[in-house]
């Protein structure tokens, strides 16, 4: 049984100025210890996913089930029981300014009543984790992007939680500190099992951490499966557009500058008229070609 499953799940907003159809007929089943990528877009929904995923939103219509527990079933109560299970980070770390990262670490201890002693205790093990107990009396403003989101990384795990979903958890972050917070997270996947949910719009993120992804769509999931074969064989639009980026250069079996040289300028113009048939769309994506200025020597892309 899957430990997260999500079954034609649609959300719908009204607006102002009409309906948004921000997720339709969502289809999904997440493994216990997964690291599993959503990626798309901004605007295509995955905010909004992870949001129904623990009811902090409720699907218009369609099924949200964790660990076998459907959540439209629960009372408020239970359902607030079941969100500690489910933790989560965000790209701009929402620690608490005024407090220290201890006490940063051990606020969802506090609010569950656990005795000061034993939260304590518990956030210097958790900073003692994500490499930080040097940093326990430090505050907020006096750490770098990375700390603070070891320091959000510590306090959602205060709650012994079997989800971590991460919401462009790296975005603010430069690659080399993206990279060591994904190491982390990966730690923390397999020492604790932790299944992980990560919402991104970079593939090198997915590439590097997910075992699993499903790519979002203005809505719709468009494809999902083992990162492996999904890079080594996309299917939609969307994940070559993810996964070759949006702009190639063409592998052509001429080459172009040999061939400006042998042109004159009539020529030229011909083959400037002829544009148009020299696009090839491969992948439903334009391909475009390179021109280098014959002065300059500078290239630019054509297409
Ligand atoms: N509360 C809301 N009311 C109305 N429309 C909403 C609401 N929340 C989200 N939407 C719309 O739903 C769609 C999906 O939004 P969502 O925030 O899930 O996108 P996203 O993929 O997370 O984007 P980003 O990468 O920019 O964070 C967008 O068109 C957005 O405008
Ligand atoms: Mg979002």
């Amino acid at each position: 049984m899957a430990l997260i499953e999500l079954k034609n799940v649609n959300k719908t907003y009204e607006t102002g100025v009409g309906t948004v159809r921000a997720l339709k007929d969502i289809n999904l089943s997440i493994e216990k210890s997964d690291i599993y990528g959503i990626i798309g877009m901004s605007g295509a929904g995955k905010s909004t996913l992870v949001r129904c995923l623990n009811y902090l939103e409720r699907p218009t219509d369609g099924d949200v089930i964790i660990a076998g527990k459907k959540l439209s079933d629960l009372s408020e109560k239970a359902l607030r029981e079941e969100r500690r299970n489910i933790s989560m980070i965000f790209q701009n770390f929402n620690l608490l300014m005024q407090k220290n990262v201890l006490k940063n670490v051990y606020f969802p201890l506090s609010l569950r009543h656990v005795k000061k002693k034993d939260a304590e205790a518990r956030a210097y093990e958790l900073l003692e984790t994500v490499g930080l107990k040097d940093k326990a009396k430090a505050y907020p403003a006096e750490l770098s992007g990375g700390q603070k989101q070891r320091v959000a990384i510590a306090r959602a795990l205060a709650s012994d939680p079997e989800i971590l979903i991460c919401d462009e958890a790296t975005s603010a972050l430069d690659p080399q500190t993206t990279k060591s917070i994904l190491d982390l997270l990966k730690k923390i996947n397999k020492e604790y099992g932790i299944t992980i949910v990560i919402i991104t719009h970079q593939m090198s993120v997915i590439k590097e951490i997910c075992n699993k992804v499903a790519i979002i769509e203005d809505g719709s999931l468009v494809e999902k499966g083992k990162v492996a074969d999904i890079f080594a064989n996309p299917k939609s639009d969307a994940s070559k557009r993810l996964i070759f980026g949006d702009v190639y250069i063409e592998k052509t079996p001429y080459d172009h500058d040999k061939e400006d040289e042998d042109l004159d300028e009539n020529d030229q113009s011909s083959r400037e008229n002829d544009k148009p048939n020299k696009e090839k769309k491969i992948f439903g994506i334009r391909f475009y070609k390179k021109k280098k200025d014959k002065d300059s020597g500078d290239e630019e892309l054509v297409g």
